[in-house]
């Protein structure tokens, strides 16, 4: 078995908008191992949300294949997608995207119930890892009752609510201050080495690039080497 937990082959991504076509990817390949961290570095609009949102598995690409773990997900359903998706991996996103209308702890619960884990465990669960990022005293807070840093962190747990093996960051740190995205970055550094979770990290600042195993590049709708 190969220990390669995710494998990009050739992937094309096209946005048609009326009558044009906007190439963005164009032949992409990537290969990350398990236990790696990966950063993913590339100018504004080069197409790295988008490379993101294939191997996280909420859209499809137009030409290619992505393999999660030996799986070629151009042949699975979308329910199949959906349930592998929720299964192995978790996102965290630049703006948080957490539940304005519910607490801290809600938030991780919806996302522990999506994957048909209920009640006490998920309860349970839930706090534990709201603990484990540093917020055992803010689970009643609703997001607007927290800081950039505190929502990051909110949306890191909701991200470990069903144990992925694989973490998909989208320049996480692109709303924080400095010393505080320092602090995120630490957290991730930790779920890396000591939780084993593979990450594929986008992100624009070359110090944080540099805290990653391996940093590779998207230009022209290609990886280049870095
Ligand atoms: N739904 C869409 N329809 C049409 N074009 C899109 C769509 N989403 C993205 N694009 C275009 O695809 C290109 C890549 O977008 P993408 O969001 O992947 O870039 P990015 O590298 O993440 O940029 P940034 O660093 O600014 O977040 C951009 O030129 C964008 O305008
Ligand atoms: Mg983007």
């Amino acid at each position: 078995m190969s220990d390669k937990i995710l494998k990009v082959i050739d992937v094309i991504r096209t946005y048609k908008l009326s009558r044009r076509s906007i190439p963005v990817l164009k032949g992409i390949e990537l290969e990350v191992s398990e236990g790696e961290w990966v950063a993913l570095l590339g100018a504004s609009g080069s197409g790295k949300t988008t490379l993101l949102n294939l191997i996280g598995l909420l859209e499809k690409p137009d030409g290619g294949k992505i393999i999660y773990k030996e799986k070629d997900c151009s042949k699975l359903s979308k329910s199949a997608l959906t349930v592998l998706r929720r299964k192995n991996i978790g996102f965290v996103f630049q703006f948080y995207h957490l539940l304005p209308e519910l607490t801290v702890l809600e938030n991780i619960k919806v996302a522990a119930m999506l994957n048909g884990k209920i009640t006490k465990d998920a309860a349970d669960r839930s706090k534990e890892l709201l603990s484990y990022v540093g917020l055992e005293d803010r689970f009643l807070h609703k997001p607007g009752e927290l800081s950039g840093g505190e929502q990051q962190r909110a949306a890191i747990a909701r991200s470990l609510i069903n144990d992925p093996e694989l973490i998909l960051a989208d320049e996480p740190t692109g709303n924080l201050d400095s010393e505080t995205g320092e602090e995120i970055i630490n957290l991730f550094e930790e779920l890396n080495k000591k939780h084993s979770k593979t990450i594929l990290m986008v992100t624009h600042d070359k110090e944080v690039a540099e805290r990653a195993n391996r940093i590779t590049v998207i230009k022209d709708g290609k990886i280049i080497d870095a």
